[in-house]
């Protein structure tokens, strides 16, 4: 029979912290470009990083550390639940996910445990990284997959439609010569033969709209191109007595872009401004560099085009850019869905900040192209 004694576990080695390595190892975290949240047993904080404090949102300060973590985050319900169970979880949430509530952002983030060389547990850490733009990505990927499926599904019920729409055209026309002088028969077929060529014009329009965007890029100037939509916005819709206020500074830099591609997208935003606007009011088309929240984030501009119209009311804000949705009798519903797939081919994004009686204001945000990318 083998006896085994019970042993104290063993002692990691190899880490004797010199003061020196408590600096190093301090500026480690500092510095760290994943948020990191630790606190004690007692669940007073004893260190959280800069980009932390970025992600959550709170204002760094050097009380922070000693308070307890549920006051430090008290608008982070979420977090303050996923802490106070660090101690009692058999298994730690390792590369999980959550939305914090107050931002919208997406966390990916990871729970350890402190333990020191005899692996008692002093305290719990958090480690986290903001996914937002990963999650936007992940979004326009599905989106520009729903719209191939959408696309090739379209282009099927056109080729079915568009055959018996131009029979049922041609011989409407053909009886119509047959019945010179039944004036009630020839206004009936007059009507037939105009509905049909609607449909025709609604089918085209869709496959028009679903087909795989092509973009012709090369490098342009945001002002060039909201100087070139201003009056093709025009030319749809008389402009009355509104004003247009453009704010862009000479300096801003030229875009990788598809010059009337993007015209199109600041003619559409113009007219429905102008559209909400009724002849009245004001338009502002501004822009500026987006301040890097990343260090890595390429850079990006921003394009706003708003209006101090009578907004959207917030139960329709969702669905503005699906295609075909319109509040307008005349409206087809697809201006802001042709906004959203160039935006999108640009790898841009774009987001609306509007209310009942609140104006409307369109952002757009696109990646200025790498000098690289345009051969210069
Ligand atoms: N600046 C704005 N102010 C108020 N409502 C707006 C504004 N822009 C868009 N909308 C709302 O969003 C809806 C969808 O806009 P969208 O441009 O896609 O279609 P539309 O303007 O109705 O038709 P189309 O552009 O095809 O002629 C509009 O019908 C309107 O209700
Ligand atoms: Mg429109």
């Amino acid at each position: 029979m083998k006896f085994t004694t019970a042993k104290a576990p063993p002692l990691k080695r190899g880490l004797m912290a010199t003061a020196a390595d408590d600096r190093f190892f301090r500026n480690i975290v500092t510095n760290m470009r994943n948020g990191v949240l630790a606190i004690d047993r007692e669940g007073r904080v004893v260190m959280i990083n800069e980009e932390a404090c970025r992600i959550l949102e709170i204002a760094p300060d050097a009380e922070d550390s000693g308070r307890h973590f549920s006051e430090l985050l008290r608008h982070h319900h979420d977090v303050v639940r996923i802490l106070a169970g660090a101690f009692e979880m058999s298994t730690l949430p390792n590369r999980a996910e959550m939305r914090l509530k107050p931002s919208g952002k997406v966390i990916g983030y990871t729970l350890s445990l402190v333990r020191d060389e005899r692996l008692r547990v002093h305290g719990a850490a958090l480690f986290f990284k903001d996914l937002t733009l990963v999650e936007q990505a992940e979004e326009r990927e599905r989106l520009r997959d729903r719209l191939a499926a959408l696309g090739e599904m379209a282009a099927t019920i056109a080729h079915e439609v568009k055959n018996p729409l131009a029979s049922i055209e041609v011989m409407a026309g053909l009886v119509r010569r047959q019945v010179a002088e039944r004036d009630d028969l020839r206004g009936m077929l007059s009507d037939i033969i105009s509905e049909a060529k609607m449909a025709n014009a609604i089918v085209v329009e869709v496959l028009e709209f679903v087909r795989p965007i092509r973009l012709q890029m090369d490098r342009t100037s945001l002002l060039k191109v909201v100087e070139d939509a201003i009056p093709l916005a025009e030319r749809k819709i008389a402009r009355g007595e509104t004003r247009i206020a453009v704010a862009i500074p000479e300096g801003l830099p030229a875009i990788h872009g598809d010059h009337h591609q993007l015209c199109q997208v600041v003619t559409n935003l113009l007219i429905n401004a102008l559209e909400a606007l009724g002849g009245q009011g004001a338009v502002r088309i501004s822009a500026r560099m987006k301040a890097a929240e990343m260090e890595e984030q390429p850079p990006e501009v921003e394009l706003v085009i708003e209006d101090d119209g009578p907004g959207i009311p917030a139960e329709i804000t969702d669905r503005v850019f699906n295609p075909f949705f319109t509040t307008k009798p005349q409206g087809s519903g697809l201006g802001l869905a042709i906004v959203r797939k160039i935006v999108d081919g640009h790898d841009g994004r774009i987001d609306v900040t509007t209310g009942a009686g609140r104006g409307t204001a369109f952002k757009v945000t696109l990646p200025v192209g790498l000098p690289g990318q345009l051969g210069f």
